[in-house]
């Protein structure tokens, strides 16, 4: 028996250890002035269709004021909305109805970097070095004789430098500051104590908004190495991202600031929490952001990354389980996110998600891509993933099954990435593209209220086919994703078994994933050949059509065991 086992029931345990959260990027997910960008009215408007999705709880992608160089991942003012996305009073508005459809909201907070237009970051480039406005973020003298060299041998995720030189108020080049990511997003300064009362501000602005959590960015990164020493014997084609240790990500220091945010959280009523995007490895270093006194919640991001293998799964999901019993915690399990290629076309070409990976492993060759094995495995996947113990988090498109969108003509790419890496990485687009609301084009396919909005009108042009995943085809259907994943909601929160608590490993062929649940629940995972359906059971739900009392491949079956 693996997961947690004394727990109490389902109601009197906090919300955030069974949740199903529903990621929404808003830019991509509801347009309601015909602008081409999706905003804080289209989500209001959509709050129904998640509610009839019947996911626990929504997390909002950053929608502060932003000059969107990285999608609203560089914050201008942490206290305000985006003025494409709408106003505070929309997003007071949107909180509250949240809350009427019996939904938690989270919000994404960028602690890590601010924009480059943040007032702080302006301020500083006004002062001189040695300054307090300086010293908010890592501004450094150069190396070599004239300070013509960086810093350090840091560089960015994005690729290129991880420093930029800015020219003084003498009119010549300067310090240095520190960019992790792009050059428009300065790192903060995490050894400065202004940085740790602006952000304690930050979160209690939201939460008096009545936000129930926050999504925290680069969780891993926010303290560095103190004197910000080289990178010893970097490789130079290894990625930033790399899963060795590196003077930049999860340092301990960073664990004194959850100390400090979980005391806040904890100061309001109805369970507030957060959950951490820390790229860290392996689960024991992530079971360490979810001591009592940290975080709620970390993705699992060694489930996301492991490849459709049944042993590289499973082993993922017992070290998970183990190392997050140790502090007691829920696992995150999580197939997708903005960042990530498409589980759809992960599964089928046998990709990698995510850190230390080339382009190529990242992206795939696109001509062995087949969408009806990625899809099949996509469904599959889901199911495993929300029978495991714990909470879980869906990425929006992901209930149609949307494939990566790989048509992106290379002048309309937006992502940093494309630039930064010299046009070799395509970057992230693929997975941001709007959504599919109906079958016919007009409104961006319903993506916008504009019916004269097309699909290049767009702020990423939609693939010719997205009609034909939309919401419209889908609803109603009984072999479709959306149908699955709305059944698979509907079970899980009948099913007092699932969510968090123990499982079970059922002894089975090699190719197949199988394990109970309390009451009798269990979960068939065939990755081989078709297997039996096991004796006396009743199927609940299916990834895919069965063939006579048999489990095809890359199909998942809930089923009620019969003792
Ligand atoms: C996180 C976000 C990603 C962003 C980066 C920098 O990884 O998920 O989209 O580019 O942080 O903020
Ligand atoms: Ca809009």
């Amino acid at each position: 028996m693996r997961g947690q086992n004394s727990l109490p029931a389902r109601a009197e345990r906090p919300w955030w250890r069974d949740a199903v959260t529903y990621q929404i990027y808003i830019r991509s997910f509801a347009d309601s002035n015909g602008d081409g960008k999706g905003d804080i009215e289209g989500i209001r408007s959509r709050l129904p269709y998640l509610k009839k999705l019947g996911v626990d709880a929504i997390w909002i992608t950053p929608w502060y004021p932003s000059p969107q160089k990285d999608h609203g991942y560089d914050v201008a003012d942490y206290m305000d909305i985006e003025p494409d996305y709408g106003i505070l009073a929309g997003a007071e508005r949107l909180i509250k109805e949240t809350h009427d459809h019996g939904m938690r909201i989270l919000v994404d907070i960028v602690p890590n970097h601010s924009s480059d237009l943040h007032e702080w970051f302006q301020d500083a480039l006004k002062s001189a070095p040695g300054s307090p406005e300086r010293d908010r973020y890592w501004f450094k003298e150069g190396k070599g004789e004239h300070g013509e060299l960086p810093p350090n041998n840091w560089r960015s995720v994005f690729g290129g430098p991880a420093w930029e030189r800015v020219i003084e108020a003498d009119g010549q080049p300067g310090q240095w500051y520190l960019h992790l990511f792009a050059v428009e997003q300065p790192d903060f300064n995490w050894e400065n104590k202004e940085v740790h009362d602006y952000f304690k501000d930050v979160l209690k602005f939201w939460l008096n908004r009545g936000v129930d959590g926050f999504r925290i960015d680069v969780a891993h990164g926010m303290v560095k190495l103190h004197g910000l020493p080289d990178i010893v014997a970097p490789d130079p084609k290894s990625e930033m991202l790399a899963p060795e240790n590196r003077p930049f990500w999860d340092q301990d220091g960073v664990h004194e600031i959850y100390r400090e945010w979980r005391k806040i959280l904890d100061s309001y009523p109805d369970n507030r929490m957060a959950v951490a995007e820390a790229w860290v490895s392996p689960s024991s270093r992530i079971a360490r952001y979810l001591r009592p006194d940290e975080l709620m919640n970390s993705f699992n991001f060694e489930f996301l990354s492991s490849p459709w293998k049944p042993d590289e799964l499973k082993k993922m999901i017992n070290h998970s389980l183990e190392a997050l019993a140790e502090v007691g915690a829920p696992s995150s399990w999580v197939f997708n996110n903005h960042d990530v290629v498409r589980s759809v076309d992960r599964f089928d070409l046998g990709l990698i998600a995510g850190s230390g990976t080339t382009t190529l492993e990242r992206q795939g060759d696109e001509k062995k891509f087949n969408i009806v094995r990625g899809t099949q495995r996509a469904r599959a996947g889901a199911l495993l993933m929300l029978a495991l113990p714990g909470g879980a988090y869906v990425y929006q498109g992901e209930e149609l099954a949307l494939p990566e969108a790989r048509d992106i003509p290379e002048d309309r790419l937006t992502d940093p990435r494309w630039s930064m890496s010299g046009q070799t990485d395509r970057g992230r687009d693929g997975c941001r593209v709007p959504m599919p609301w109906t079958k016919d084009s007009s409104g961006a396919f319903g993506f916008s209220n504009d019916p004269a909005l097309t699909p290049e009108d767009a702020w990423l042009p939609q693939s010719s086919s997205w009609g034909s995943f939309s919401v419209e085809v889908q609803d109603g259907d009984p072999a479709s994703t959306l149908t699955m994943y709305r059944r698979a909601l509907a079970i899980r929160r009948n099913e007092s078994g699932l969510g968090d608590g123990p499982m079970t490993w059922i002894d089975s062929e090699p190719l197949v994933l199988a394990f109970s649940r309390l009451g009798n629940f269990a979960c068939y995972v065939n990755f081989g050949e078709p297997i039996d359906l096991p004796e006396g059971s009743e199927v609940l739900l299916s990834s895919g059509p069965l063939v006579g009392r048999k489990i095809p491949t890359d199909t998942a079956l809930w089923l009620r065991l019969s003792k």
